[in-house]
């Protein structure tokens, strides 16, 4: 045999790669591997064999040969075996004895927290909690509603038409143009339709406006409408309900401001003021030092609105509110920007843990 030098350790290896490319199964990759490093009759200890006959000046030599092949044969050999074990598993089963991944945690959108716990509360009042579409139509979310064709709410800069307009009776595309609804009220509307007195309900829900982005404006948002009717409802039972939510949700010291305003759809009609949490009223940054917080708006249901559902507006009286979910959140966690609640930034979502 003659003496390893460079070429020969790099024909070896060559060789050893050969052998094991050639190689059906683990085992006989097994048999391969112990042909080259072995203790009897492999390559590698043929080699050290040599080293004992070899002249004085070459056995240094033949021993670096021998250890350089034996090394570079291991750490091939490493590799091939992970590889090998891996593809013996049958694809796609579990191994049981990696540690486990911590799951990571969600939990509820902070809108929804408070949605929730809104909800609970007028729960709690004896309130059903009901939904209806995010696509109305005119009649629902406009007409039904006091506000005539030429109201300007129902203009496109406000509001969010659909593309593909619903034929309504008289086959006329605009007859019915379909739309997302730019506020709960609707609901109330198909609500009493499909229900008679006495109705105490809330209803959650999104609602849309051809709105920019801003601090305090997103296209879509949500409500929490509220309806109750039934004979002798009085503005003294809104102010009331609202009361009492006012004091569940937020302090027993609350207190509710009424501001004279104007819906088409209450007479009268006012808009709600809570006293501020964060001063009790005293006056703060976050009330603009007034001591008050709007946070809807409410009236007493028009009479119009009881005859578009055929309800006796002589005998029914009631009372109905819609509250900014977004603005309840907003004032409630010190929230700077309406946006953090739509873009899903977990930094900002995580710190609301349920
Ligand atoms: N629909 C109103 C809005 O989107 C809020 C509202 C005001 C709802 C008065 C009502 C109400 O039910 O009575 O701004």
């Amino acid at each position: 045999m003659s003496l390893p030098d460079e070429s020969t350790v790099r024909a070896a290896l060559a060789q050893f790669e050969a052998d094991l490319a050639a190689a059906p199964s683990l085992r006989d990759a097994q048999s391969v591997r112990d042909k080259y490093l072995g203790r009897k009759n492999s390559v590698v200890a043929g080699w050290m064999q040599l080293i004992g006959s070899a002249p004085a000046d070459q056995k240094k030599l033949i021993g670096r040969y021998a250890n350089e092949l034996k090394q570079h044969i291991e750490a091939r050999w490493d590799t091939y075996q992970s590889a090998a074990e891996a593809n013996l598993r049958p694809a796609g089963a579990v191994d049981v004895t990696l540690p486990g991944r911590q799951p990571r945690l969600g939990h509820p959108h902070p809108l929804t927290l408070v949605r929730t716990r809104m909800e609970a509360v007028f729960t709690r009042m004896g309130f059903s909690i009901v939904e209806g579409p995010e696509i109305e139509d005119e009649w629902h979310c406009f007409d039904a509603l006091n506000m005539p064709a030429e109201h300007p709410a129902r203009d496109m800069q406000d509001t969010l038409y659909l593309a593909s307009p619903v034929c309504g009776e008289s086959g006329r595309p605009d007859d019915r143009r379909t739309m997302l609804r730019t506020h709960t009220s609707s609901i109330q509307i198909r609500y009493m339709q499909t229900h008679q007195p006495p109705i105490r309900i809330v209803a959650p829900g999104r609602v849309y406006r051809r709105d920019d982005l801003d601090l305090t404006h997103t296209p879509m948002f949500t409500q929490m409408e509220g309806l109750v009717v039934g004979e002798g409802i009085s503005l003294a039972d809104l102010k009331g309900t609202l009361l009492a939510f006012a004091r569940d949700m937020f302090s027993e010291r609350a207190r509710v401001r009424f501001r004279p305003s104007f819906f088409p759809y209450t007479e009268p009609s006012a808009e709600v003021d809570l006293s501020c949490w964060q001063c009790d009223g005293q006056g703060c940054a976050m009330c603009k030092q007034t001591g008050w917080i709007e946070i809807g708006g409410s009236g007493m249901v028009h009479p119009s609105v009881f005859e578009a559902v055929g309800y006796d507006p002589e005998r029914y009286t009631g009372f109905a509110f819609g509250i900014g979910i977004e603005r309840v959140a907003i004032l409630r966690h010190q929230v700077q920007d309406i946006r953090l609640f739509f873009e899903n930034d977990l930094r900002f979502l995580e710190q609301f843990p349920y």
